[in-house]
């Protein structure tokens, strides 16, 4: 899992790293913020809703699927992280043909910290507002 403890900058957090602490209230990494891009990038296939039929879909082969129920079928727990896994690429296989891009980390915008359990993860902060967008729409 990418955003786990192996971050090189985990000790280093609290002395700075070079990065900004995120909180809930950054702007930068809001559902707002998200939607704005999910708005860009996103909705031609996945549809403005996130329930797919976005009309670059057409054709596609593969059908962009409903991004507003991963919550409903993880037992209510939005999975976040294999969601920010799988937008950023890192977590698909070579071999699976998948007509949706790689939003890499040099597309994804600043590196901001996040804390979960007590551990401090780096994690690109406009892939972050992505997930809390989408974390804001699942049903
Ligand atoms: C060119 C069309 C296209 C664009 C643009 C696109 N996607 Fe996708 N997306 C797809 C398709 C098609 C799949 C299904 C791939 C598969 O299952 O093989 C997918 C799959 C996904 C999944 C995985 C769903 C699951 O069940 O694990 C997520 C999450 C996702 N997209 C989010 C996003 C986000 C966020 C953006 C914008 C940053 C985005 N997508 C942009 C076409 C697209």
């Amino acid at each position: 899992m990418r955003w786990g403890p192996s971050s090189l900058c985990l000790f280093a957090a609290s002395a700075g790293c070079g990065l900004e602490t995120a909180s809930e209230a950054d702007p930068r990494t809001d559902a707002l913020q998200g939607r704005a891009f999910f708005e860009r990038d996103c909705a031609a296939c996945h549809g403005a809703d996130g329930k797919g039929g976005g009309t670059a879909s057409l054709g596609l082969g593969v059908a962009p699927p409903d991004l507003t129920r991963f919550t409903k079928l993880n037992d209510g727990v939005f999975p976040r992280d294999r969601i920010m896994s799988t937008i950023d690429g890192f977590n698909r296989q070579t071999h699976w043909e998948n007509p949706m891009p790689v939003f890499g980390d040099e597309s994804l915008g600043a590196v901001v910290q996040i804390e979960e359990n007590g551990i401090s993860t780096p994690v690109p902060a406009d892939l972050l507002a992505l997930a809390t967008y989408l974390e804001s729409i699942q049903e």
